[in-house]
Order: structure tokens, then sequence, then C-alpha cells
């Protein structure tokens, strides 16, 4: 752990160009503005094949790269920020898939964002609020919800869209806030828990 924070944030989308890929971008630029070190690991671009449950316990030596990689990345976060569209009034399914690769061994006690595209409908991070729980996460809780409406409506060279709509812009500034302030406070106590132990 350090203090300046590391950040994961999980962008859960199978498209090339994505709203949900801008929103984790200008999500990752708010928490680097708060002195968070951010990873982005988009699932369009490290796509996971479905999960093996019989490797999951090979963790950082799992024989698919990109899950090799997930696991090195989401076992040295302090935090996460899972980014997703909505699908069928719920979260995407690379998503989902991705997140069975983890367990409580990477989101014990750690603090989650939570982001969804689709409608400013919060039926995604409604649900992702009880995967959370289910791993002992915790969820914080300002979370942002987006509409086609609030972003450029281009999508940019690097396959996402921009946010534009100011009350937007400044919930993602709150958020960004609030998660590393919960990733700073946490560390402390897993710091603190550490140093109970003997560790
Ligand atoms: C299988 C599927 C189910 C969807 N279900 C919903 C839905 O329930 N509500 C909604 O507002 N949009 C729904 N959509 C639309 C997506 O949210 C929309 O295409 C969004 O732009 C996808 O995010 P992305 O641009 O990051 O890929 C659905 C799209 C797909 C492909």
């Amino acid at each position: 752990m350090s203090a300046s924070p590391e950040i994961l944030i999980l962008a859960g989308s199978p498209r090339a160009v994505s709203y949900t890929r801008g929103l984790a971008r200008d999500i990752g630029r708010a928490l680097e503005g708060q002195g968070a070190r951010v990873r982005l690991l988009d699932l369009y671009e490290a796509p996971l094949p479905p999960l093996d449950p019989a490797l999951r316990a090979r963790g950082e030596d799992h024989p698919d790269p990109n899950a090799a990689e997930l696991y090195r990345l989401a076992g040295r976060a302090d935090a996460f920020v899972l980014a997703t569209p909505v699908y069928h009034n719920s979260y995407s399914g690379v998503l989902k898939n991705a997140l069975d690769y983890l367990g409580s061994e990477q989101f014990r006690y750690r603090p989650v964002g939570l982001a969804s595209h689709g409608g400013r409908s919060t039926q995604a991070v409604d649900h992702l609020r009880q995967v959370v729980r289910s791993v002992l996460g915790v969820a914080i809780p300002t979370q942002v919800c987006t509409a086609a409406a609030d972003y450029d409506g281009r999508p940019g060279e690097t396959g996402c869209h921009r946010i534009v709509d100011p009350e937007i812009l400044s919930r993602i500034e709150g958020f960004a806030d609030e998660l590393v302030l919960f990733a700073r406070s946490l560390q402390g106590l897993h710091a603190a828990a550490a140093a109970e132990r003997g560790a």
C-alpha cells in the first residue's frame, strides 16, 4: 500500500467504439487529478476467455495473458472502478465474466466506484452493489450513470466518446474525490491491521 492509491478501472463494453470507455477514461483523468495512480483494463482491448473455475487458483500464473494481467493489476489495487454499459436492465456479460475471475482475495475492504452508460439508468450499478458486497468490497455512495446526450456524440480516435454534460462532469469530480478519500482511509485501516498482526 502507498499513500498515492492505485486504482484499477475495469471497462466492460465489448464494443470497439464505446460510451463506457469514454466514461471510464474521463473518470480515470479525474482520479489522476486527485493524485491516484490509475490503470484502465478495457475488456474489449484485453478480452478474457469464459471463466474456467479450475484455473482460478493460478492467479498471475493463469495461462491466458489477459487473465494473468487482470490478476496482477487487481492484486495490487487499493481501489476499483467498475464501468459498464446497461444491458437488459443490468451490467454486461463481459464484466460479469471478469468479476467471476476475482473474489474477496482482491476486493476485501477495498472501495469500489460504480459507473454505467445507458439512459442514465441506475439498474446496472444497483446490481453491481450486490456483487461488490458478495466479494467484501465497499461500494462508495456516489455513482455515475450517463446517457448518450451527455457525450459529444463523435467517436474519438481512440474509439470512445467524450462527456460534455456539465452536471455529469461535476458528478465525476465528486465521485473521484470520494473514491480517493475512501481509498486513503482504507489504506490506513489495512496498514493498522497489518501492524497489529505484526506483518
Ligand atoms: C444486449 C444489449 C442489451 C441492452 N439493454 C439495454 C437496456 O436494458 N437499457 C438501455 O438503456 N440500453 C440497453 N442497451 C443499449 C446499450 O446500453 C447501448 O448500446 C450502449 O451504448 C452500450 O454501451 P457502449 O457504447 O459502452 O458499448 C443494450 C444493448 C445491448 C447490446
